[in-house]
């Protein structure tokens, strides 16, 4: 089966961006940097960006273009024992999409909401009680909360109308609507968040450095763990999306690019939740940090409870969760065709078939996150998918590409078709920098919760949710290594590429 192609390399750099620029941008990243140092972590961030995000954009650029295959096959045509590898960061992926769709769901219902703002004078209580009907274990999920499964099926099918359509068609064409719109949007909201009082306070306090934070190494690891996850990379995303590039392309000009617009646009996320936060504690005469918060509480409390305070709520509203679905569903659409594509390689089958039988699982597993313990489920599965799942995957890949392969023949490679050629600073991001922060990292991540827990949750929930899943991650991936594949899956004999 000849490979999909991108239509042009304006609407592979969009489709990157848009996996890139989700919702780690835009509740994350802010608080992230208010929490480690305010403007200080920007350098942290910065040389996270340029030593970690950039080499590493390259690299899985590099790998896709090179071997035209999802994650597991890439990986497994530059060595056979990687494949399992591959699998892991597609199961990674898959866990991701799962509970991701939810959020978006949310972000659906409360673009509803702010229509008439129907959070009312107690955001806070409304999200809990009246639209989560929040019941706080994991172990214990209570039942189905139909208001929620609504939103959930549009998320799944905007994904699956848009991966059963394919690449050019599908995949790029949503990005190219998605992600104009997007950017506009947050720049209409900054420029009207900064005319009211305190926005430029908010502003001014979130970027406002405090240098002693600098030297906490966990403010080194919260800047790498940040950067992993915005640029989508280590989870078999931009291998995929990479792999469908067409024979004479760029890769070291488009993964600066890709890097520089998302982490241009956290700013911007920045701006723009700073600012409303900075309105925020203006007019209700608390400091900022009594009004700051992060992810969930961020967006569906917090904000909701600014939206009140603010000249034309019903606008900030609506703008403001536009933003979440958008960016959310150009990434969920990403993560999705990470498996898409691996489930295709590794069967054979029609697009068409695997994106229905995908998008099919991945709604039903979804419905576990709309019971009542659907929120504390998300909380512990997301804490370890994001601080050990993806960081180990990212490591054992560098460790591999860097220390048992030849990772000059790469850097060749992706000069000889490249708008500029990278410099050898880029092998020694890759096999020093990176990889000795990201083991630091996880060793930190490891220790923290297996001495102080996760956010109060039982040990049983910790087991279960957080290892279990690990571990059923790991199992998942061994399966489907050893499940046979269709003649020419791994590239033997003269059709076997090297780099
Ligand atoms: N990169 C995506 C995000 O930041 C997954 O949400």
């Amino acid at each position: 089966m000849e490979r999909e192609q991108w239509g042009s390399r304006l609407g592979f750099i969009l489709a990157a961006v848009g996996s890139a620029i989700g919702l780690g941008n835009i509740w994350r990243f802010p608080y992230i940097v208010y929490e480690n140092g305010g403007g200080a972590f920007l350098i942290p961030y910065l040389f996270a960006m340029l030593t970690a995000g950039i080499p590493f954009m390259i690299l899985e650029f590099a790998l896709g273009h090179r071997f035209r295959g999802s994650a597991p096959r890439t990986l497994a045509s530059i060595n056979s024992k990687l494949q399992m590898l591959g699998w892991v960061q597609v199961f990674i992926a898959f866990t991701i999409a799962v509970y991701y769709a939810v959020i978006v769901a949310w972000a659906f219902s409360y673009l509803g909401f702010s229509f008439n703002l129907s959070w009312g004078d107690a955001p806070q209580t409304f999200f809990f009680e009246k639209y989560l009907n929040f019941a706080g274990s994991p172990t214990d999920l209570g039942s189905v909360q139909f208001k929620i499964l609504i939103p959930l099926a549009i998320a799944w099918s905007i994904t699956f109308i848009t991966t059963f359509t394919g690449i050019k068609f599908g995949i790029e064409a949503a990005n190219k609507i998605l992600m104009p719109l997007l950017f506009l949007l947050v720049i209409i909201f900054i420029i009207k968040v900064l005319t009211l009082d305190g926005a430029i306070d908010g502003i001014n306090y979130l970027f406002t450095p405090d240098f002693s934070k600098i030297l906490d190494p966990k403010v080194w690891t919260a800047a790498y763990g940040q950067i992993f996850f915005t640029l989508s990379v280590g989870f078999a995303i931009m291998i995929t999306y990479s792999s469908y590039l067409p024979q004479k392309t760029d890769i070291s000009n488009n993964a600066f690019m890709t890097v520089f617009i998302n982490c241009g646009f956290s700013m911007l996320a920045g701006l723009m939740i700073f600012g409303v936060l900075g309105y925020m504690a203006q007019a209700s005469g608390k400091p900022i940090t009594e009004v700051v918060s992060s992810g969930v509480g961020l967006a569906f409390i917090t904000l909701p409870a600014a939206i009140n305070e603010m000249p034309a709520p019903q606008f900030f509203g609506v703008a403001f969760f536009l933003t979440l679905v958008f960016a959310g569903i150009s990434s969920h659409i990403s993560i999705s065709e990470a498996c898409i594509s691996a489930f295709m390689d590794k069967t054979g089958w029609q697009r068409k078939a695997v994106s229905a039988l995908y998008c099919g699982l991945g709604f039903i597993l979804s419905i576990n996150f709309t019971t009542n313990g659907g929120l504390a489920l998300l909380d512990v599965i997301d804490h370890f998918v994001n601080n050990i799942g993806i960081l180990t995957t990212c490591l054992i890949e560098l460790l591999f590409l860097g220390w048992f392969f030849n990772l000059e023949s790469i850097r060749q490679y992706v000069n000889k078709i490249s708008d500029f050629a990278i410099g050898s600073w880029w092998t020694i991001c890759i096999r020093f920098v990176t990889i000795t922060i990201l083991s630091i990292s996880i060793i930190t991540n490891i220790i923290t919760i297996v001495t102080k827990g996760y956010g109060g949750y039982s040990t049983l929930s910790i087991n279960i949710f957080g290892w279990g899943i690990c571990i059923s991650i790991i199992v998942l991936a061994l399966i489907l290594t050893n499940v046979t594949c269709p003649k020419g899956y791994i590239p033997t004999g003269e059709n076997r590429k090297s780099i």
